[in-house]
């Protein structure tokens, strides 16, 4: 059978299970077993693939039928610049929340030496790609999750970035140390009630730790918020994830803390889901 043809019956087992883009997941899984880019296998869609190849992919297939997500299938996920590795410990890196990353590679000079604080890291996907890009920069990175945390150091030493990253497994409202030029952070935002009804990707595969934000969705947010505001030197930077809905909550809590938003970024859909602030 060509490449072609086993694309579509893959994608149309998957359409079957209402999996939400089925021809692109067969594509990046059949390039996985055939170790070629997916562009490559587009361009050679008339390829005939062995039988070994068609059973080691009809496996992977029926991982995705389980509703798993591509990037556990794959073992990591691109983001920014990198790879990461990422599994069932961390949150997958979202594209949406690289506008941190392009935030604040606008506010730091290219030769500029910040002392970056990160909290909730997870992967470790935001301290790790602005480091990349500011050789001069370093970084504390915190996470409840001292599995999330072992994942994150294992994710900056294929970097080669650890000797720039201190990583603490700690809870936000027992971390004291440090005074820091910028805070970066994409906090758990999803009210409660509704983890049960996210996509079964989300809700059965990625911790729910990295996606509760208690009864009003802002709770974590409000903790990152205080605790910032202590954690800052005066003139220092914070750069939030948020949920669109959240924005006046958000907006009112860092007044009240003594920031002075800067801007509120919106994301390729139009949400709101960024925003820069300034501790005075
Ligand atoms: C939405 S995920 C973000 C992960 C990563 N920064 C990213 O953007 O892909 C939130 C992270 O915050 C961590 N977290 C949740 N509650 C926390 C707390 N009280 N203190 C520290 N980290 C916390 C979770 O373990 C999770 O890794």
């Amino acid at each position: 059978m060509n490449c072609s043809k086993v694309i579509s019956n893959a994608a149309y087992i998957l359409k079957k299970k209402l999996i939400a883009n089925p021809y692109l997941d067969s594509e990046i899984l059949l390039s996985k077993i055939l170790k070629i880019t997916r562009e490559k296998l587009l361009l050679n869609l008339d390829k005939k693939i062995n039988n070994i190849e068609l059973i080691e992919f009809n496996k992977l297939i029926e991982r995705r039928k389980k509703k798993e997500p591509v990037a556990h299938i794959l073992g990591f996920k691109s983001f920014w610049k990198s790879n990461f590795k990422v599994n069932k410990d961390v949150l997958i890196p979202r594209p949406e929340t690289e506008h941190i990353v392009e935030e604040v590679l606008k506010m730091i000079p290219k030769l500029g030496s910040y002392n970056i604080l990160d909290i909730g890291t997870g992967s470790g996907c935001l301290i790790i790609s602005i480091l990349l890009e500011r050789q001069r920069s370093y970084g504390t990175a915190i996470d409840i999750s001292k599995r999330a945390i072992n994942l994150a150091k294992y994710n900056a030493k294929i970097q080669h970035i650890q000797n720039r990253i201190k990583f603490v497994n700690s809870n936000i409202d027992k971390f004291y140390q440090g005074k820091y030029d910028l805070i970066i952070s994409n906090p758990p935002y999803i009210k409660n009630y509704k983890i049960n009804y996210l996509d079964d990707d989300v809700k059965l595969y990625e911790p729910k730790v990295a996606l509760d934000g208690g009864i009003d969705g802002y709770s974590k947010t409000k903790k990152v918020i205080e605790k910032s505001s202590k954690l800052l030197k005066t003139n220092g930077k914070l750069v939030l994830e948020i949920d669109d809905k959240q924005k006046i909550f958000i907006n009112e809590i860092l007044k009240e803390n003594r920031f002075y938003i800067n801007k509120i970024v919106k994301d390729l859909a139009k949400k709101y889901r960024c925003i820069v602030s300034t501790k005075i």
